[in-house]
């Protein structure tokens, strides 16, 4: 067997329980292209320093595009002795090209080559998360382009609230993902910053043109301080926050979902497409997707708490901790990236049942409407409440509706009521009394879909 990279100054091998402790190729070969491409443009650097003649440096990127396909194609397999996919991509160069491949890690630790390595995986991940969050964005506001003026009860701690329309909901969510796609793209442009050419700590003493090695990688800087390049995981942290808001928005909407599809409310129904059956009870249509969402929520989250609490009492520069680093991102980044890709097939064919919203809606819905008139007749808003509170009483105690009470019964109450209180118990009209920038009236829902629009036309 092939001795450990760093084996030079042990006197005798590590315990077999160590090595399979301390390996991460199982996970870290998620690297394995992102390790390739870095390896090629540190080759490319080494023939400024003449490490290699230019000619040399062609094989090694070479050998190492070789390495890429036979790995690709299942034909290289790892050896115990790879700890990491650093490790073995040095190896399978090294057996290709002797001394040539034995150089590559001339100037370069695998502390500058791991950072490097994962924000070539970041900036490949986010861009797909973008993507993926653009799909949802896109679902959300075709399906509320067509319930401007479907009402539906909203809802404050689960007790019905006031009438709003069901597209007004759908853009709710709309401008949640719409900041989680800017936090992406802001955590996308700070990962564009290189860490490869930081060394172990002090940067290497192979005075390579860095700014030129960050070009070639499609960065756009060399990070600034070589110790702060090998330590820091912020970007590492903020991709699994920005991930772990994503599923929250998403694991609330579910929620909302797996509500309003159950037998109580039947105000939506999911496709059959995005549920599933029960072994036992045969009439079962189970939610499962919004589910899994709502489930891996607390997974990503957890894959936060880990970062946070691994980072938070580690000491300055590289610490074999920070391998702990990768499970949580990969896990995170994929099941955000999943969750969103079920999210927008299940907005794409949601059944939306008007019907059932508006028969849901109860006329005590227009409370806040029937305070808002006897303000407009000129009484102060609190004392309006009380009245109207009062009234809400009243129509308890005899068991009717607030729109069944009798207009003496009212008048009794306040003389400020008149006959068209009864204009008040109108769904449209009550929504249309909101067409505040921003409220759930219909042209004010018109306008958010043209925001959206316009965003979304941006945002390719
Ligand atoms: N597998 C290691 C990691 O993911 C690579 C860096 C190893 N560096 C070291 N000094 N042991 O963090």
């Amino acid at each position: 067997m092939r001795e450990k990279i760093w084996a030079g100054r042990f006197s005798k091998p590590t315990e077999e329980a160590m090595e399979r402790f301390s390996h991460s190729l199982h996970f870290d070969q998620k690297l394995f292209e992102y390790d390739i491409s870095v390896n090629q443009a540190w080759a490319q650097a080494l023939t400024e320093v003449g490490v290699y003649t230019p000619e040399e440096a062609e094989r090694v990127v070479a050998a190492l595009a070789d390495i890429r396909s036979d790995f690709i194609a299942g034909a290289l397999s790892p050896s115990p002795s790879d700890e990491d996919i650093h490790s073995a991509n040095e190896r399978w160069l090294t057996e290709r090209l002797g001394d040539l491949g034995a150089r590559i890690h001339t100037g370069r630790s695998r502390n500058d080559q791991v950072a490097t390595d994962v924000r070539l995986y970041l900036l490949d991940h986010l861009e797909q998360l973008l993507a993926a969050l653009r799909a949802s964005l896109a679902s959300i506001v075709e399906l509320a382009k067509n319930h401007v003026d479907t009402v539906m009860p909203g809802y404050t701690h689960l007790r019905q609230a006031q009438p709003i329309s069901f597209a007004h909901y759908m853009m709710s969510l709309f401008f949640q993902l719409q900041r989680d796609r800017e936090r992406l793209a802001q955590t996308r442009t700070r990962c564009s910053v290189m860490p490869l050419g930081a060394g172990a700590l002090a940067g290497a003493a192979f005075a390579v043109d860095r700014h030129a090695l960050a070009q070639r990688l499609g960065f756009s800087a060399p990070a600034e301080n070589s110790l702060d390049a090998t330590s820091d995981r912020d970007l590492i942290c903020e991709t699994v926050y920005d991930c772990s808001q994503i599923m929250l928005h998403l694991s609330r909407a579910a929620e909302d979902w797996i509500i309003w599809s159950s037998e109580g409310y039947r105000f939506i129904a999911l496709d059959e497409a995005y549920t599933t059956g029960s072994s036992m009870m045969p009439q079962k249509k189970n939610p499962d997707s919004l589910e899994l969402i709502r489930g891996k929520t607390g997974r990503v989250i957890g894959d936060l708490v880990a970062l946070l609490t691994m980072m938070k009492g580690i000491p300055t520069a590289y610490v074999r901790d920070l391998q702990e680093d990768k499970e949580p991102l990969f896990d995170s980044v994929e099941q955000t990236r999943g969750s969103l890709l079920i999210f927008s097939g299940v907005v794409a064919t949601l059944q939306v049942d008007p019907q059932a919203m508006r028969q849901a809606l109860d006329p005590m819905l227009y409370a806040t409407d029937m305070a808002d008139y006897l303000v407009q007749r000129g009484m102060p808003f609190r004392q309006a409440h009380a009245v109207v509170g009062e009234a809400v009483r009243l129509a308890e105690t005899r068991r009717l509706s607030l729109s069944q009470l009798a207009l003496q019964d009212l008048q009794q109450l306040s003389p400020l009521f008149a006959s068209d209180v009864a204009t008040l118990f109108d769904p449209l009209g009550s929504l249309n009394k909101r067409n505040i920038y921003g409220g759930t009236g219909v042209e004010s829902v018109r306008r958010q879909i043209e925001t959206a629009l316009a965003f979304l036309s941006k945002a390719k």
